[in-house]
């Protein structure tokens, strides 16, 4: 089984959804592979009703607090509630462009393990870090600082070099496979043996979906920017299958 979730950011519109909806029900689903799009909060009713038998909805980030004086956070009992079957946590948007620090991402995890939805930590290097070939220790550290005292239950992991989101370079597959199999390897020291999905995400396409995660260790991706578009985010589930 491969999974392919999507992440649409900060996009979408009721309009898009309903063109979403169209061009996603004409496509035949491979059979094993499982589809999920993390949505902005104000869709993911919408967006449920529509797909959730077809697609695991979710979104794309949460408060750390449980409740209180938190003007414009959503706490992971209010996910639960709305019936978010996941949320990512520590994506590297939040992290560079909201400052989010291991710490932070680490208190989300321990919130979201009192409810049902799925966390899917993102971890990945930057630019500079990968050509100082800091990118093990960067990821090491990303791990256990943010999954201190964290449970592996509900857990998925997606490795996303920062480098290569949105900005249609790639590492090689056997970067990815190698960094993968170095993610696994980190999650067994940290929990002894476990299930623990871990998915690529940054720039993936339906093009190059095949050699970069072909590999057994890669359980997936993470996909962006093609992930808006029905037919690359089903094409891509397709040539993984
Ligand atoms: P792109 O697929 O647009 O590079 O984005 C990847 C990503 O950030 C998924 O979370």
């Amino acid at each position: 089984m491969k999974y392919v979730f999507g992440n649409w950011k900060m996009n979408g519109s009721f309009d898009d959804i309903k063109k979403f909806k169209k061009e996603f029900f004409s496509l035949k689903l491979p059979k094993n592979t499982k589809f999920g799009i993390a949505v902005p909060f104000v869709y993911l009713q919408k967006m449920n009703e529509i797909f959730s038998k077809k697609c695991e909805i979710g979104v794309q980030n949460v408060g750390f607090a449980d409740f209180g004086e938190f003007t414009g956070e959503i706490s992971a009992k209010m996910l639960e509630d709305t019936k978010a079957k996941f949320c990512l946590v520590g994506h590297s948007e939040r992290r560079h462009k909201f400052g989010e620090t291991n710490e932070v991402v680490n208190q989300k995890l321990l919130s979201l393990q009192k409810t049902k939805t799925k966390a899917i930590l993102c971890v990945g290097e930057t630019k500079e870090e990968f050509e100082q070939k800091k990118t093990k220790k960067v990821l090491k550290t990303q791990l256990e600082k943010c999954l201190k005292n964290v449970g592996v239950k509900n857990l998925i992991v997606a490795y996303e070099p920062v480098w290569a989101i949105g900005t249609g370079l790639t590492p090689t597959a056997k970067i990815v496979e190698d960094t993968i199999l170095y993610v696994k390897k980190v999650l067994n020291q940290i929990f002894g043996e476990n299930e623990i999905l871990v998915l690529y995400g940054g720039s993936v396409k339906p093009e190059n979906a095949n050699a970069l995660l072909k590999s057994k260790a890669v359980d997936g991706a993470l996909v962006g920017g093609a992930s808006l578009d029905a037919k690359k985010f089903v094409e891509i589930g397709k040539n993984i299958a």
